[in-house]
């Protein structure tokens, strides 16, 4: 695979706009895209202060665009005041009321739509209710649903009467989903009995039960629960009660509450290079004009078009390109419940030609499992309502690249990659599609208004054709506000003294070559990016040694994987003797399994190694380099002269 992706890359292809595409593009051609870079560079603030004016309904209006009165804690637009749920829903009710808001596939394929009118009304009737359940402006609601309908009225009715929501993946454990309902300081969780995937029911709401049954939730007062599998789950009483009580007889009408543009719109959790989870803290004005722009220059979202972003709504590409910004534009979304593969590979293009999609976001992991499970999948459906693909979450290799234009795209689409973090909010890097020709594998460039750079450790620009640190040199309106809870954690990774808390420190590698062109590399930080989603190596670090019975040590690392992107490597040193043979993959079955409790199941370890110890430094740091020489397989050239048992290495390369 590698020999292949280099021959492609020295191939440097080149993909121009059709000169169609170009023409009804909402960017259209290099010149526009550039005037609007220039006018963002000669008036900053000027460039964001029009875009919000003439995106947003603000209900007093803002007078200050920019206030960097104490950085790294910038405010956006923060004397105006709106909801997010008003600009999302209400306005569009005079104009097109009965438009399909979202189009609802089931994994069993069962489909559901629903109105803008209808959704409104969904909306406010929750909204209601959890004020009648005494929820209020700036609590914070933790929500832990299955793809659906429902999870979408969920984050609008919190939105509506500005409570905070934190919305936990489906595949969190109990543990996770403790811990972030103790760290939000959540009063109320919103989940559903359970949800199906692949044709399986997952259960939702025992882990909800099991989850407060920790302790710690201090705050917690009431469970919400949405009927999806009928399946019989134990409810609390006093404090559990179900979606259809909770709204019963509440009106179909919830003014909303006006809040500051800097109001906490979300808290979404996201790994970083401790074993604590970050929760990234967005505001509602300058995320929700992110999530707007982002819609009509990278996704070119006109009137009439059928988005489908096949993320889950617990990452943030749910939030921005399901929620947020299709809804703020009007557009008709689809929302998908299932998995890519079940019933077969063909599923996503099935569903693209029943619903006649026109824009398809995805990530490269589901790209390249689909490749593998039914290259030509494709080829059996009609796709001709496709005119532009996405992908996310991590790098596309050329070869996934060149599928998907050929065999999805049929050479007619272009392809957006689109480089962006739970942190920024909205989309930063990414070709427009009328405008800038893609590369394979290639984000191409910043959008305008975004001041991206790749720097060296000084924090000096490196220049074409090299490669250094992405930053981003000044604030833009959908970026976090702070780490919930932790403000000098926010300064200290994302803003650090060795660039004099000036640039945002985007913690990926990444090189730029002749043309300008950004190439993003992966993290240089203890984050791994497995099948596109982000977890921490200290996490599943710490995750590990909570095993005190099993476990005495461990050092987590990653290695590439063809599907996932990374594999998650551990070396674990066990208390008592060193497992072999049989016993070594029983063990190894156990601590992937406590993985899973910790965690989720996406946490779980590929590959368990035992040793007796772990190669250190004389100063007794774990040679984590090493670690991750052993994991790829590779020849160690480091020098181990120091370590003080060089045999361990060879009982560390032999995998279980
Ligand atoms: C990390 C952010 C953005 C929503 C999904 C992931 C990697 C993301 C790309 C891309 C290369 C990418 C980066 C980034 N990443 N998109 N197009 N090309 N790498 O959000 O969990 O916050 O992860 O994903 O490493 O830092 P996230």
């Amino acid at each position: 695979m590698a020999a292949t992706i280099e021959s492609v890359l020295s191939e440097k292809r080149v993909f121009p706009p059709s000169p169609e595409f170009v023409k009804q593009a909402n960017v259209s051609g290099m010149a526009a895209y550039q005037a609007l870079c220039d006018e963002a560079e000669r008036d900053f603030e000027g460039f964001w202060g029009r875009l919000a004016k003439e995106h947003l309904h603000w209900s007093k209006p803002f007078n200050r665009v920019l206030d960097e009165a104490n950085p790294p804690f910038f405010k956006w637009f923060h004397d105006g005041e709106l909801n997010a749920s008003y600009n999302c829903l209400d306005r569009h009710l005079a104009s097109q009321p009965d438009k399909t808001a979202i189009i609802f596939e089931a994994d069993d394929g069962k489909v559901t739509k629903i109105t803008y009118k209808e959704l409104h009304r969904e909306v406010c009737r929750l909204a209601n209710a959890l004020k009648a359940l005494g929820i209020q402006r700036g609590d914070r609601v933790l929500i832990y649903m299955p793809m659906s309908i429902q999870v979408v009225v969920a984050m609008q009715a919190c939105a509506r009467i500005a409570a905070t929501h934190s919305v936990v993946f489906g595949g969190f454990s109990a543990k996770s989903v403790q811990e972030r309902i103790i760290d939000a300081g959540a009063v109320a969780v919103i989940t559903a009995d359970g949800q199906f995937r692949g044709g399986r029911e997952i259960p939702l709401k025992p882990v909800v039960d099991e989850a407060i049954g920790m302790g710690g939730c201090d705050a917690m007062r009431k469970v919400i629960v949405y009927k999806r599998s009928g399946s019989s789950v134990p409810m609390t009483a006093g404090r559990d009660l179900w979606w259809d009580e909770a709204v019963k007889g509440q009106g179909d009408t919830c003014d909303p509450v006006w809040v500051s543009a800097e109001h906490p719109l979300f808290i979404l959790y996201t790994s970083g290079s401790t074993g604590k989870p970050k929760g990234v803290q967005h505001s509602t004005g300058g995320y929700l004009l992110g999530c707007i722009l982002t819609m009509k220059w990278v996704f070119d979202n006109k009137p009439t078009d059928i988005f489908w972003c096949t993320a889950d709504v617990g990452w943030v590409t749910g939030h921005s390109y399901i929620v947020y910004g299709p809804l703020a534009c009007g557009t008709t979304v689809v929302m998908f419940e299932g998995v890519p593969t079940y019933p077969d590979a063909g599923r996503f293009w099935k569903m693209i030609q029943a619903h006649k999609v026109n824009v398809f976001y995805t990530a490269p992991t589901a790209i390249r499992s689909l490749i593998k499970a039914g290259p030509e999948e494709p080829k059996k459906y009609d796709l001709s309502s496709v005119r532009i693909l996405g992908t996310v979450g991590e790098p596309i290799n050329p070869e996934a690249w060149m599928w998907y234009h050929t065999t999805v795209g049929r050479e007619r689409c272009p392809i957006v990659d689109t480089w962006w973090q739970t942190e920024t909010g909205v989309i930063m890097i990414t070709p427009l599609p009328g405008a800038i020709p893609t590369k394979p594998g290639s984000a191409t460039l910043p959008l305008p208004g975004i001041m991206a750079d790749i720097v060296d450790e000084t924090g000096n620009s490196v220049g074409k054709g090299k490669g250094g640190l992405l930053v981003i040199k000044r604030p833009w309106p959908a970026m976090l506000r702070t780490i919930w809870g932790d403000p000098e954690r926010y300064k200290k990774t994302y803003f650090p003294d060795d660039f004099k808390g000036k640039l945002y420190l985007a913690g990926d590698g990444a090189s730029i070559d002749e043309d300008g062109y950004f190439r993003i590399v992966g993290r240089i930080d203890d984050v791994l990016n497995v099948s596109g989603h982000r977890l921490g190596t200290m996490e599943v670090e710490s995750a590990l040694v909570a095993n005190s019975k099993l476990v005495a040590e461990a050092a987590v690392v990653g290695r590439p994987d063809e599907l996932t992107g990374e594999a998650i490597v551990a070396f674990v040193v066990t208390k008592g003797p060193r497992p072999t043979g049989e016993e070594a993959k029983k063990v190894a079955q156990e601590l992937r399994d406590w993985v899973a409790k910790e965690i989720g199941a996406i946490a779980k370890p590929k590959d368990i190694r035992f040793g007796e110890n772990l190669p250190k430094t004389r100063s007794g740091k774990i040679m984590r380099r090493l670690l991750r020489s052993i994991a790829r397989g590779e020849e160690i050239t480091q020098d181990v002269t120091t370590l003080e048992n060089p045999a361990i290495l060879e009982q560390l390369k032999q995998s279980q």
